[in-house]
C-alpha cells in the first residue's frame, strides 16, 4: 500500500517581546493583521498544513513570550522541537543583539543531540517601519550573524505587508523536515 504518512513537525518562535512574533504566526496562518499589540502569555501554537514535494507536513508552530515574566518554559516544552525560528526587529537593535541569548536558551533546554546542527531559521521582521528608513540592523550584518553560527537561514519580513512570511515558513518546514 501507498499510503502517505503524515508528519508532525514541532517549531518554536523565540524572541524579545514585541518583535512580531505573534503577528508572523497570525499573518501566515489566518491572514491577518493587528496594528494592536497584546503580550503573548506563555505559549500556544497554531497549526498549518505544508506540501513539500509529495509529502504533506503539519506544522505546529509554538508562540512564546518574549516578556520575561510571562517566560517560564520549562525543557520538557523545548524537548522534540524539530526547528527554531528565531525573530527580531530590523529597527530595534537590542533585540537583534539578544538573539545569542535565545538561542542558548533554546540549545540549553531543547539539549538536542548535536547542537551545532540543530535547524534555526533566523526572521529580520518589520522592514515595512518607515519605508525602511529607521532600520539599525543592516541585511549583511544580521547575514553575517547566520553565517558564523552554522549558516542559518536569513528571512526579512513584513507582518504588516505579509512579505516573505511564506517563504520563510516554507523554508521552516524543509529545515525541519530533514531534522526529523
Ligand atoms: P510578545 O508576545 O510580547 O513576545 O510580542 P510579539 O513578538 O508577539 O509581538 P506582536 O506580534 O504582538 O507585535 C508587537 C507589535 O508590533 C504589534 O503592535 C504589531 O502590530 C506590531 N508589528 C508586528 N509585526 C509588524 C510588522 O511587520 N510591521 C509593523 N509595522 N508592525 C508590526
Ligand atoms: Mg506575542
Amino acid at each position: 500500500m501507498d499510503m502517505k504518512r503524515r508528519t508532525l513537525l514541532k517549531v518554536i518562535v523565540l524572541g524579545d517581546s514585541g518583535v512580531g512574533k505573534t503577528s508572523l504566526m497570525n499573518q501566515y496562518v489566518y491572514k491577518r493583521f493587528s496594528q494592536q499589540y497584546k503580550a503573548t502569555i506563555g505559549a500556544d501554537f497554531v497549526t498549518k498544513e505544508v506540501q513539500i514535494d509529495d509529502k504533506l507536513v503539519t506544522l505546529q508552530i509554538w508562540d512564546t513570550a518574549g516578556q520575561e515574566r510571562f517566560h517560564s518554559l520549562g525543557a520538557a516544552f523545548y524537548r522534540g522541537a524539530d526547528c527554531c525560528v528565531l525573530v527580531y526587529d530590523v529597527n530595534v537593535l537590542k533585540t537583534f543583539e539578544t538573539l545569542d541569548n535565545w538561542r542558548e536558551e533554546f540549545l540549553k533546554q531543547a539539549d538536542p543531540g548535536v547542537p551545532e546542527t540543530f535547524p534555526f531559521i533566523v526572521v529580520g521582521n518589520k522592514i515595512d517601519v518607515d519605508g525602511g528608513n529607521s532600520r539599525v540592523v543592516s541585511e549583511k550584518k544580521a547575514k553575517e550573524w547566520c553565517v558564523s553560527r552554522g549558516n542559518i537561514p536569513y528571512f526579512e519580513t513584513s507582518a504588516k505587508e505579509d512579505y516573505s512570511i511564506d517563504e520563510a515558513f516554507l523554508c521552516v518546514a524543509k529545515t525541519a523536515l530533514v531534522n526529523e
